[in-house]
């Protein structure tokens, strides 16, 4: 069963995708329909060992019978993609959250761009079918490493919307090779810009279409690993629980979310890369330390609200709305 927060679902199929890239199709344990999901939605996947993380949803927003995520074997896998690949089965049942979406459609655009690097198809994907469904105007970059570690590229020259979807590959010729600055050069009106991948890619992305004065609400991301500054010379500092005034102690070296959660107070997290948004919390009082990839420019600089699982103080304490 579930309860109001969390879906019980059971792996109905789990295939190799690509090169390290497994898809997972979710079905309601119960077999009932499914929570209706946008596109650029993602659930949170409770695993076993007790880890959660964010997938984003890549299926036909229009179906309520499954979910689809993809997973990238990533080496450097702090455990969830390790036990997406190598613990997950078929017939298996898992936790999910609710489908929840931080990287929307804007429905006002007159033409959507839809960019995305490896694994960051997903929920391009999922954009790139409602976008279909709908009649609107788009087009889709897929950047890759190679024709062999690309997910979907089957159901993609499958698909209704195939002519508009470029493929490029890092071990192709020079000619198919994504020209991300000519691509971005001249910004239309109403055309939005929608990017997805890994941080490299998407820090190229988002240079190019500043530098050529893309306005910043026409740009959408969603970054799916965050690079967590390295604790090295981090000092440790005080939170203060607003509801109590409870005061904690958060050591160099430890997250905020961990030493809160050893003092007994549980902020929800998923992907404790600051990248998902799941841990938000407001700040009442102090300036915070923004590690982030999930805030906006603008939302860091208000300093009323960080993301605990990956950010620390600049002020000797902060005052959290716990
Ligand atoms: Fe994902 Fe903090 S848990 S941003």
């Amino acid at each position: 069963m579930s309860n109001a927060s969390t879906l019980s679902v059971r792996v109905a199929r789990k295939r190799v995708e690509a090169v390290d890239i497994c898809t997972f199709e979710l079905v309601a344990a119960d077999a009932s329909p499914l929570p209706a999901f946008s596109a650029g939605s993602h659930v949170d996947v409770h695993l076993p060992g007790g880890l959660a993380r964010p997938y984003s949803l890549c299926n036909d927003p229009t179906e309520s019978h499954r979910y689809v995520i993809a997973v990238l074997r990533d080496p450097a896998s702090r455990g969830g993609s390790r036990a997406m690949h190598e613990e997950v089965v078929e017939g298996q049942l898992l936790q999910i959250s609710l489908p929840k979406n931080h990287f929307p459609l804007a429905h006002d655009a007159r033409r959507h761009l839809l960019l995305a690097g490896g694994i960051g198809v997903t929920p391009i994907l999922c954009m790139a079918e409602r976008l279909a469904n709908t009649g609107a105007e788009f087009e889709m970059h897929y950047c890759t490493r190679a024709p062999e570690r690309t997910a979907f590229r089957q159901r993609i020259a499958d698909a209704a919307f195939a002519s508009r979807v470029h493929f490029h590959f890092d071990d192709g010729n020079a000619g198919q090779k994504l020209d991300i600055e000519a691509l971005l050069a001249a910004p239309a009106s109403g055309v939005h810009l929608y990017v997805c991948g890994p941080k490299g890619f998407m820090d190229a992305v988002l240079k190019a279409a500043r530098a050529s004065s893309w306005p910043e609400a026409r740009l959408h991301t969603e970054y799916f690993a965050g690079e967590v500054a390295a604790s090295g010379a981090d000092v440790a500092f005080d939170v203060q629980l607003a509801s109590s005034g409870r005061i904690v102690r958060v050591p160099a070296g430890q997250t905020v979310i961990s030493a809160l959660a050893e003092a007994g107070v549980d902020v929800p997290f998923s992907c404790e890369q600051g990248v998902c948004g799941t841990c938000l919390t407001r700040v009442i009082e102090g300036a915070p330390d923004h590690r982030d990839l999930y805030l906006t420019p603008e939302e860091q600089a208000a300093n009323d609200q960080f993301l605990p699982c990956c950010s620390r103080a600049r002020t000797p304490r902060l005052v959290l709305d716990l």
